[in-house]
């Protein structure tokens, strides 16, 4: 703890002036160290440690320090360019996000931050890296699910577009707002579940302590994410069983909270692994994660293989029961066996593992929605309660849809339950300006999947802005830190739908330039081939649950400790919680 302590407080005095007194200093050190260690009666020895001692000065310190491409970038912090212990220490304290922040305000678009990593802010810098096609850092390897890589592990550009080709047609805005499948799906989770639910809410016995709407809108957006995977009848039934649904959210926090040597340190905790000799099989990674983890992919196991039964089966199925995307993998299988067999880029990872392939996609896909938009969906319902205005004039809009999501036979002095609401044209629903606006601004403003994103440059080298980045340097660019570019959101940290609403085509030119520009500047999806599978089903199924909310209930604040965002690849409030009140609308108007 000590050495963090004199890195975080030692001045930035090291410039490149005082570097090589610095250089010379530490390699005295090291000579001295090593020939102290060795047989000091040996001539043949003090020459080697001399030898040693040279190399790795020049390896580890002369070379980064002074003479890479990368000394001549501007540095967070004295030691980036020997360490990475700084941007190591802001990661593990849950400080990264707000600790690049500062540095970019403090030296530009392109900050060094380790001995061989960037942070990078700026459009150009995102085109390049991530319109380039970069491939995915090791970083990512946690991510694969029963030791089988998917989309979202595959590092390899190759590997990764086979992947993503088979499933990504079911993800296409076109294929989610005509799917059958999930409208029957939507309308049980919502219709069945949801609104029951806060329908119970307003009684006189509950409606003073309020819901927690960050457990129940990730509870949503798992039976959703689940239906759509595998077919309504073997999906996750969160909303309703609130017990197991608490159980599955602290399973999904170990496994979260868990994962920082395997993913930053990884062939630290493998050694650990190794030499433990059997006390700690999972690394530096405690064994109530493992457990956790376990426990997870099980859970999803069993419904991709009933899944997978279910269609070798050929049975029909109702529309809410079709397994869409596991249908849409095991057919991308079969094409890609049928079309280049052994000769495939994924033959022995995918082919060869076609169950564990279908269990560690869908795995993924449920793990990457449950959270994300369970997160937008809590930030956007608190700035809706604070402003009664704005839940009027979104009222005012849903309730323009025609049909609208009004609850059907509902008893207008709020003493029935209703009959449930239209699932209306998911076209109408997405050309909202104000729905799509709060969304949208409660996604620049709280980034739900807002860290570094890493990537590695190429081989033998590249240019990002002025630079040349030699091949193999880890480089990321964060959504937190784009969505907070003053020039393009004035004042970042209010949230402020108007950002996002068009001008009303009054002819104000202005108005739409700066429009165009913050949507060009919207990033909360990543952009590229590596871009967000399911940002479409997240959109829509954000638009549906506000649009059935807002366009029956009001929501009021009941108890907001700890809404602050946690700090982190994918942050959320730090309380993991938010009480809202509901009430009955009782009127059209
Ligand atoms: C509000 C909701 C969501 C947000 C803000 C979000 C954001 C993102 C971001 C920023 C990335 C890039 C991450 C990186 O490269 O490090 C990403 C990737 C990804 N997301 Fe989402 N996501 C959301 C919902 C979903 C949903 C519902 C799914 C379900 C399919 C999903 C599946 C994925 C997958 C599979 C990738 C990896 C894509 C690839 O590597 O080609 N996400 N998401």
């Amino acid at each position: 703890m000590r050495i963090f302590f004199v890195l975080e407080q030692a001045p930035h005095a090291f410039s490149l002036g005082t570097l090589p007194f610095l250089c010379y200093f530490l390699y005295a050190i090291l000579v001295k160290t090593i020939t102290i260690a060795l047989p000091s009666d040996s001539e043949f020895y003090v020459p080697l440690g001399v030898l040693l001692a040279t190399f790795l000065f020049y390896r580890y310190i002369l070379h980064p320090a002074l003479l890479s491409p990368l000394s001549r970038i501007p540095k967070a912090h004295w030691s980036c360019s020997i360490s990475p212990v700084w941007i190591l220490y802001a990661r593990y304290n849950g400080r990264e996000n707000r600790t690049l922040h500062r540095a970019h305000q403090e030296h530009g678009p392109v900050v060094r931050v380790g001995p061989s990593e960037l942070s990078v802010n700026s459009l150009d810098g995102v085109k390049t890296i991530y319109q380039g096609g970069f491939d995915k850092h090791e970083w990512y390897s946690v991510f694969e699910n029963y030791g089988v890589p998917n989309v979202f592990s595959a590092s390899s550009a190759k590997h990764h577009s086979v992947r993503k080709r088979m499933v990504s047609h079911v993800y296409s805005k076109s294929y989610i707002h005509s799917s059958a499948a999930l409208a029957a799906q939507a309308s049980a989770v919502l219709n069945g579940r949801l609104i029951s639910l806060l329908d119970a809410s307003t009684t006189a016995a509950q409606a003073p302590h309020g819901i927690d709407v960050h457990s129940l809108f990730s509870a949503a957006a798992t039976d959703l994410i689940t239906a759509y995977c595998f077919g309504a009848a073997r999906a996750s039934d969160f909303v309703r069983n609130k017990a197991y649904r608490r159980h599955w959210q602290a399973l999904y926090a170990a496994r979260k909270a868990g994962s920082f040597f395997e993913q930053e340190l990884p062939r630290l905790s493998a050694a650990a692994r190794r030499c433990s000799l059997g006390l700690l099989p999972g690394g530096l990674t405690p064994a109530w994660v493992g457990a956790a983890n376990r426990e997870i992919e099980d859970w999803c196991r069993a419904m991709s293989d009933a899944a997978l039964e279910d269609l070798r089966s050929g049975r029909r199925v109702d529309a809410a029961d079709d397994p869409v995307v596991v249908r849409a993998l095991v057919a991308g299988l079969e094409k890609e066996e049928r079309e280049s067999g052994a000769a495939s880029p994924v033959y022995a990872t995918a082919i060869r593992r076609r169950q564990l392939t279908v269990a560690s996609e869908t795995i993924d896909h449920v793990l990457a929605g449950q959270e994300t938009t369970g997160v937008a969906l809590t930030y956007l319902a608190y700035h809706l309660s604070r402003s009664p205005d704005l839940q009027r004039h979104l009222r005012a809009e849903l309730l323009s849809l025609r049909p609208s999501m009004r609850l059907r036979n509902s008893d207008r002095d709020g003493n029935d339950s209703s009959d449930g609401m239209a699932m209306l044209d998911p076209k109408q629903l997405d050309a909202l300006p104000i729905l799509h606006a709060v969304i949208t601004e409660t996604i620049r403003r709280y980034t739900p999947a807002g860290g570094p994103e890493p990537r590695v440059a190429p081989s033998p080298s590249c240019r990002i802005g002025p630079h040349e980045v030699p091949g193999g340097t880890r480089v990321s660019a964060s959504v937190y830190n784009l969505h907070r570019d003053e020039r393009v959101y004035p004042d970042p940290e209010r949230w402020d739908h108007s950002r996002f609403l068009p001008s009303g085509g009054d002819g104000d030119g202005d108005a739409d330039e700066r429009l165009k520009s913050v949507n060009r500047h919207f990033w909360g999806f990543s952009s590229g081939g590596r871009m967000c599978l399911g940002s479409n089903f997240a959109m829509h199924e954000m638009k549906l649950i506000v649009g059935a909310i807002y366009s029956n209930y009001t929501s009021h604040v009941v108890d907001d400790a700890g809404i602050e965002p946690t700090d982190a690849y994918t942050g959320h409030p730090a309380s993991n919680s938010l009480y809202l009140r509901f009430e009955k609308v009782m009127t059209d108007g």
